[in-house]
């Protein structure tokens, strides 16, 4: 059956469309919230699937800016994805996927992005896993840092309304060199990471944001909250780090130090980390982290030729790959990366590839050494892997989102 899928029209298909996803979250459908969340997924960019004139399925994109290596770029964040109970497993979520990625590719952002509730989902769509993500558990006993504190370096607790303020720039230092963080609107900073309705405590406390500073200036900042709990008169409850983010390895230490150094708690809870982490070498007990990695941002270059040539490249190449992508086959072909500049060609090949594997390379958190080595990528030349990680890799950091959106 072809469904009919389009952009929500008002509020009431708005309600709906998002309706199909908070099925499964067991939220009530509620307009005051939705006026809310339409300020950051314009009604626009919400795709409602209809059997008849019931809407079954919904799926949003975001209008990001996300950072890729060498900068921002324009990127469809997809989110809300959801199909009733009643409709699963007829086809409901593809002809959303298509008409989604069709959307964004008009729009002219040449890749989009996601987390995925389960990994078998967004591959079959060209979406390939363009992060690692760490979630880490750290037993107080074992929380000190090699370094000694730095006096440079101080901190002071703020209000949610004064993060306002000192927050984002702090934030946007860091977006700016980290693929995978995405710019926040002032409206996102309000309705998401700077809100604190009792309903998203899930049995934790109050939010606290945390400040330091380097020589008087902002430097990082950490959002976290006491899951407080005493058992037999010791405590056995956690401190939750939502997130913590800072600018530079002595405010990162310092920022972490405060943090490890609470007391009334048991261990230190963090996820959505990247891998590499800094507290991996700043740690005097780096194993007692005990990061658990799981899949991070998702990637689907929407747009090949496009995205391909919106990144930046540390090395000028020659490379050429010869890209799969059966669900947006226009992408399929073999693309010539030089100079920083990415065309058509005819040339032989270095290695063949599907549009998931390029996703998984595009930010620069896997190599295609690693993606041949896995056997999902194909070196069609000697060293072509060798040659084409040459191009790909640059200075940047390991991707690294830190919110699920
Ligand atoms: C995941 C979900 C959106 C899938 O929607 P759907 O309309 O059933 O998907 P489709 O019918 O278009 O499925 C397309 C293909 O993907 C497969 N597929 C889809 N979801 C799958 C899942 N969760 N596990 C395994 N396979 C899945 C289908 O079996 C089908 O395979 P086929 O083409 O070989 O037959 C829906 O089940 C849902 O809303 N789940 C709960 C909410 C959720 O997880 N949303 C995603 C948020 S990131």
């Amino acid at each position: 059956m072809a469904w009919d899928v389009r952009p929500t029209a008002d509020l009431e298909q708005f309600v709906d469309a998002v309706g199909a996803i908070s099925h499964y979250f067991g939220s009530e459908s509620d307009l005051e919230r939705a006026e809310r969340f339409a300020k950051v997924l314009p009604l626009e960019r919400m795709h409602a699937a209809f059997d008849g004139d019931r809407i079954v399925g919904g799926a949003g994109a975001f209008p990001f800016q996300l950072t890729v290596p060498g900068g921002p770029i324009a990127c469809g964040g997809v989110t809300v994805v959801g199909v009733l109970p009643t409709h699963r497993r007829r086809g409901v979520l593809t002809a959303m996927m298509r008409t989604q990625l069709e959307d964004i590719r008009d729009r002219g952002e040449p890749i989009a992005a996601l987390w995925a509730s389960e990994e078998v989902i967004y591959r079959r769509f060209g979406y390939g896993v363009a992060s690692f993500t760490g979630a880490i558990e750290i037993a107080s006993g074992y929380s000190g840092l090699r370094q000694a504190p730095d006096p440079a370096v101080t901190s002071r607790l703020i209000t949610l309304e004064d993060a306002k303020e000192l927050v984002p720039p702090v934030y946007d230092r860091v977006r700016a060199v980290t693929p995978g963080m995405f710019e926040r609107p002032e409206a996102w900073w309000e309705l998401r990471n700077l809100a604190d309705p009792p309903d998203r405590r899930f049995g934790g406390g109050v939010k606290n944001a945390l400040l330091v500073e380097l020589d008087g200036k902002p430097a990082g900042y950490a959002l976290y909250r006491f899951h407080m709990k005493f058992d037999e008169g010791s405590a056995a409850g956690h401190v939750e780090v939502i997130e913590a983010l800072a600018d530079g390895p002595l405010a990162t230490g310092e920022l972490w130090r405060v943090l490890l150094d609470m007391d009334w708690k048991a261990t230190l809870q963090a996820s959505l980390l990247p891998i590499d982490h800094p507290l991996q070498f700043q740690l005097a007990y780096p194993r007692r982290m005990r990061m658990r990695i799981s899949d991070g941002l998702w990637v689907r270059l929407v747009d090949v030729g496009a995205a391909l040539a919106a990144r930046a490249y540390g090395g000028d190449g020659p490379v050429v790959l010869e890209v799969e992508d059966s669900f947006l086959p226009e992408n399929a072909g073999r693309w010539r990366i030089a100079g920083g500049t990415a065309e058509r060609t005819d040339a032989d090949a270095d290695l063949a590839l599907d549009v998931g594997e390029l996703g998984s390379a595009y930010l620069g958190g896997f190599t295609f050494a690693e993606l041949v080595r896995a056997g999902v990528v194909r070196e069609l030349k000697q060293s072509g892997a060798a040659r084409a990680d040459g191009v790909f890799l640059t200075a940047a950091p390991k991707p690294w989102c830190p919110e699920i959106f």
